[in-house]
């Protein structure tokens, strides 16, 4: 199974996928980066994994349409099968949605259908829960509204900032992806893949 991460960021949870690629836990091959930001900190992981990249700006294109198309051409000559969005700050279209029906997750800093968006761990603090968590979805054209696969709690800690918060969920996804994509994949790959 052949796997392409599109990421925006720092590539944290890419980095998690990687590293349990490589250490046996994702049997998968992680084959692709797709990433908005040229200079994203991903690109650098994905250079030093010796990973291909395909970055895009999409100011040079005229519509979503127009760069998911581009962006499907990279994936077919990788053979893409399955797309893990890993801080992918774009809302997927129907260009990419069409042809990864089924196929295509992404990962969120909190208890979904609560706090979706940009910021869920500042929209947490804000509202004074007691616990936020970490969401895997499957990919719809809402925003991080497709169907869930997997949640886990993560508790608000009496004098929690953004950051100490943060650091904590993103422990908790770094554990969660590879271990749920694995699970996915295991799945997909004994009901057979149709393209
Ligand atoms: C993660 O918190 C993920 O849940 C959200 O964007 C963040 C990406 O972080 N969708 P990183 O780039 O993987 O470090």
């Amino acid at each position: 199974m052949n796997i392409a991460v599109f990421a925006s960021g720092s590539g944290s949870n890419f980095q998690a996928l990687l590293d349990a690629e490589a250490s046996g836990k994702l049997s998968a091959a992680i084959k692709l980066l797709v990433c908005d930001k040229p200079n994203a900190f991903a690109v650098e992981r994905a250079n030093k994994a010796g990973i291909p990249v395909y970055s895009f700006n999409a100011k040079d294109f005229s519509s979503k349409e127009e760069y998911e198309r581009e962006i499907l051409v990279e994936l077919q000559k990788h053979s893409i099968d399955f797309i893990a969005l890993a801080g992918y700050m774009r809302l997927v279209g129907t260009v990419l949605l069409d042809a990864f029906e089924g196929r295509m997750v992404n990962i969120h800093p909190s208890l979904l259908p609560h706090f979706p968006g940009k910021d869920a761990v500042g929209q947490a603090l804000a509202a004074g829960v007691q616990e936020t968590g970490v969401t895997l979805h499957y990919v719809d054209s809402g925003m991080d509204t497709g169907p869930i696969i997997e949640q886990a709690v993560v508790a608000v800690l009496p004098g929690d900032t953004a950051d100490t918060l943060q650091a904590r969920i993103q422990k908790t996804e770094h554990e969660l992806y590879p271990r749920v994509l694995q699970n996915i994949i295991h799945k997909q790959m004994a009901g057979g893949i149709t393209k």
